[in-house]
């Protein structure tokens, strides 16, 4: 079986856009791969972090992940720092890097790469981002559409290892969905919804109750003129309405925008599906969160299947790059 990788930073509250754009992927990953997923506490590090409440919000995103649908009877669920090979492999992989090609990082310059303030740890991202995924011999990588660099310089980082230090590292390939993989802010359209950059209005968590998503949706920001028209450039409004339509119900969001004559209309039924859509993974999170143990022993165990996968990749790489190996490997 295929395997497959993918990470989520620990932000507490997951929303729409992670879960159309990524976890729906890993729900059905999970079934058809031999399949790793990790809450990304490492990577929170890199940008100013509360630390009272990064070890609830991991704790928090692991739960919401089960509750959108990742059953740990069949993927491994785990928290990047419980396992010590994520940043050991990512030292081998910042010494195969450049400081050119992370300085062109989009999310680095996004994210004030300029400013002499900025983290040393902002900067070298996308390489513990390219070590998550190179020591599971990850094959597959479902993620949004704003993970493409990340990816591309996790190849690059790969093949040119490979090639310095001999076969090393499967070389991943990307997999984001047809629709939804970029979902937009209600607020802004032109914008990616986020956690940490969109108004409250403009996005919608996982766990909203129906009502707030009743109320969101019917809000959102539409574009001038009344037509419904699949036009992500010139009405990036209505177009994310009609992707999210079409993602929650099935369907091509340019087929669908001819069964509407009116912005109410298809907000009516917008609001509809994503309540359904959700209703679930509310229901799943209620049962869920009654026992934190329950989720903190699926962590342990997850850790546990991780570590033993990622310690035979690091012990080769280390091996392979020519450090001398001591007695029982690296691994240990
Ligand atoms: P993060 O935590 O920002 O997001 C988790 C996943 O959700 C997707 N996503 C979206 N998809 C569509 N529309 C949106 N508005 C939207 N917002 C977020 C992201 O593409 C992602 O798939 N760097 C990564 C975490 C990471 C990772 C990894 C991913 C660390 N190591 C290894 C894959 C493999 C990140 O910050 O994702």
């Amino acid at each position: 079986m295929s395997r497959v990788l993918s990470g989520v930073q620990p932000s507490g509250d997951v929303h729409l856009g992670n879960y159309l754009g990524a976890f729906r992927t890993w729900v059905s990953d999970q079934h058809r791969h031999e399949a790793f997923f990790c809450v990304v506490d490492l990577h929170a590090l890199a940008q100013e972090h509360d630390p009272a409440l990064l070890a609830s919000r991991t704790l928090e995103t692991a739960t919401n992940l089960m509750a959108v649908g990742l059953d740990p009877s069949v993927c491994t669920l785990f928290v990047q720092s419980h396992v010590p090979e994520h940043p050991r492999l990512t030292w081998l992989l910042e010494c195969t890097a450049t400081f050119g090609e992370l300085r062109r990082m989009t999310q680095f310059k996004e994210k004030g790469g300029e400013n002499e303030s900025v983290r040393a740890g902002l900067f070298t991202y996308p390489v513990l981002q390219a070590a998550d995924i190179l020591l599971y011999d990850a094959q597959r990588v479902p993620v949004g559409e704003d993970q493409r660099q990340h990816l591309e310089l996790t190849r690059t980082l790969a093949i040119r290892f490979n090639h310095h230090y001999g076969e090393t590292f499967v070389v991943p390939e990307l997999a984001v969905p047809e629709v939804a993989a970029r979902v937009m802010d209600l607020q802004e359209p032109a914008r990616k919804m986020s956690k940490s950059l969109s108004s409250p209005l403009g996005t919608i968590g996982v766990l909203d109750p129906p009502e707030d998503i009743d109320h969101k949706v019917r809000r959102a920001v539409t574009d001038a003129g009344t037509a419904v028209v699949y036009e992500p450039l010139t009405k990036p409004g209505v177009s994310n309405l009609l992707e999210l339509l079409a993602a929650a119900n099935g369907g091509d969001p340019k087929e669908l925008a001819p069964g509407y004559t009116s912005y109410s209309q298809l907000k009516r039924d917008v609001s509809e599906a994503l309540v359904e859509l959700l209703r679930p993974v509310r229901e799943r999170h209620l049962e869920l969160a009654a026992d934190p143990g329950h989720v903190e022993a699926v962590l342990a165990n997850g850790a546990a299947k991780a570590s033993a996968v990622a310690g035979a990749t690091l012990d080769r790489a280390m091996r392979a790059i020519g450090l001398l190996a001591p007695r029982g490997g690296f691994s240990v």
